[in-house]
């Protein structure tokens, strides 16, 4: 019997390849290893030296495997792999830019699922900026809708497709609000990313409870933007407004936030913009402890008193380009 744990260590480590996008004229000679459904266990799926073939292409997504993993020793080269091919997919013309977002979308959920996972602060910085700059690059496409991008959003309540969600939204924001430049873009959708960092300091426990949090609880889920602050405060790759994300997101202009109860313009404005679309998103995301809301339920809620310590403009601007789609 295997225990949860090893199985989790068996995976720490391997760097997840998604069968989407493996083409048989161009499968790096490593081994692939895929996980067993019963166990999950990662087993030996094919040896460096034997051919992919069409058929096993075919055969793997007929039993409905996406992942496939290579050992750590192999990370360096998958993850070039990886890029490559992300970087032809972005550009790939023949596809549209909605099924390439999609695409990207799936894949990119692997990459920063592992760094998360592995925890490790330098990997996550490393992973945010590359999926960053392939997330800005179609959202700014003319033909991409804000119809769109609610449609490739994740609804399940992961850190990871939260964080992506929050990152997509806050670039499609600060775009709309003409408030950033190309670049500042790149670095607002890392900020989205990275901005509950601090949550992988807090226990999956109370992360995942299906009730409410008691009042003890709540205060240790609260700390989750200074231990983000913490984590990241000393690196030289990172920018003050990014960090500001991290610290001040959940903080209301109303000064009834935390962890400080900033007010106004206390309040960095990528953080402000981070707290718009951060209510938003765990409106219409699913929770332990409750389905997601249609959306046009979620800006009634957000109309309501939660609206008093939101941006104004920000909130008024994010609304209207929602419900324009
Ligand atoms: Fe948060």
């Amino acid at each position: 019997m295997t225990s949860t744990s090893e199985i989790a260590i068996q995976c720490l480590g391997y760097t997840p390849i998604p069968v989407a996008l493996l083409s048989c004229d161009e499968v790096p000679m490593v081994d692939l290893y895929r996980k067993d459904v019963e166990t999950g266990r990662l087993r030996l799926y094919r040896a460096a030296n034997v051919p992919m073939l069409p058929e096993d292409l075919e055969r793997l997504e007929q039993s409905k495997v996406s992942w496939l993993y290579t050992p750590e020793v192999d990370h360096g080269e998958m993850q070039l792999y990886i890029r490559r091919k992300l970087d032809y997919l972005v550009r790939d013309n023949t596809l549209s830019v909605r099924d390439r977002f999609r695409r990207l979308n799936e894949v990119v959920t692997g990459i920063l699922g592992s760094a998360f996972e592995v925890d490790e602060t330098d990997e996550l910085m490393r992973s945010s900026a590359y999926v960053a700059s392939k997330a800005v690059q179609l959202l700014c496409e003319d033909e991409m809708t804000s119809g769109d991008l609610i449609a490739l959003l994740h609804h399940d309540y992961q850190t990871v497709t939260h964080s992506l969600n929050v990152s997509y939204m806050m670039v499609s924001l600060a775009r709309e609000m003409r408030i950033a430049s190309d670049s500042e873009l790149q670095s607002i959708a890392v900020a989205g990313l990275l901005h509950d960092i601090g949550k992988l300091s807090v226990s999956e426990r109370i992360l995942n409870k299906s009730q409410r949090l008691q009042r003890r609880e709540e205060r240790v889920a609260q700390k989750h933007p200074a231990h983000g602050f913490r984590r990241l405060c000393e690196r030289t790759d990172i920018s003050f407004g990014q960090l500001m994300v991290v610290y001040q997101h959940h903080e209301r202009t109303t000064g009834k936030g935390y962890p400080v109860g900033a007010v106004g313009d206390e309040i960095h404005p990528w953080a402000r913009l981070c707290s718009v679309v951060n209510v938003f998103e765990s409106l219409i995301s699913n929770r332990p402890y409750r389905r997601r809301y249609p959306l046009t339920e979620a800006f009634q809620i957000m109309d309501g008193p939660l609206s008093a310590g939101l941006d104004r403009e920000m909130y008024r601007c994010w609304k209207q380009l929602i419900l324009k789609k």
